[in-house]
């Protein structure tokens, strides 16, 4: 892979798209993508038109369509593999940067943790739906499960928000496990906005410097 591929990850309200918003604009303007390169911002679920309609099987609240967990576990699998075939290989591939809004730690977080499926078979289909792509870092927005469900306050939740407390806490401590691994990075999100970024460009900067 020659691009590099930066992925965002946290409890809901942990302030993501602020911070790749930020970033992204930092790595247009510093220049530090190759010439004739770009930067892919991306999400999951829903990276890919395909996508979009796995999106709103997922996360729709009507009576009588919500999946069953495996069948729950299969949609984000199949959301993935379209999102790694269409975007984020050949991105790389060509030498684009991209910046993915969630990927394979927030099916071990919410899938793994979350409804206690089998780690080994959240792995599988991993393995399965990313062909062995992997990020080359991942940042972990942490915030409390209390601060989350607080910045969520006026905002409606989706199937998966609604799951309430007790899921959300069990999420948050799949996170944290995740987030031993070297190469992730576990970022306060309760800092200031201008800490945070701080912390995440020089983590970005090293990326480069180490190849
Ligand atoms: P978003 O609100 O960050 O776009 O994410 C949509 C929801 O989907 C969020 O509540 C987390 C959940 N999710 C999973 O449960 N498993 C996954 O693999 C992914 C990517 C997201």
């Amino acid at each position: 892979m020659k691009g590099k591929f930066i992925v965002f990850e946290g409890i809901d309200g942990s302030g993501k798209t602020t911070q790749i918003n930020q970033l992204s604009q930092w790595i247009v303007n510093t220049g530090i993508i190759p010439e004739n390169n770009q930067l892919v911002i991306t999400r999951e679920p829903g990276g890919t038109n395909l996508g979009k309609s796995i999106r709103s099987l997922l996360l729709n609240t009507s009576k009588g369509k919500s999946p069953d967990s495996i069948t729950e576990l299969l949609l984000y699998a199949a959301d993935r593999s379209q999102h790694v075939n269409e975007i984020i290989r050949p991105a790389l591939n060509k030498g684009n940067w991209v910046i993915s809004d969630r990927f394979c730690g927030s099916t071990i977080a919410y899938q793994g943790y979350g409804r206690k499926l089998d780690i080994k078979l959240i792995k599988d289909l991993e393995m399965i739906a990313t062909q062995g792509i992997s990020p080359d870092i991942t940042f972990l927005l942490d915030i409390s499960v209390e601060e989350s469900i607080e910045r969520r306050i006026n905002i409606k939740d989706d199937r998966i928000e609604k799951e309430g407390r007790e899921f959300l806490l069990n999420v948050s401590l799949g996170f944290q496990a995740l987030s031993e691994d070297r190469k992730w990075k576990k970022i306060s999100a309760s800092n200031s906005k201008e800490n945070i970024m701080s912390e995440i460009q020089s983590e970005v900067k090293k990326l480069i410097q180490y190849e």
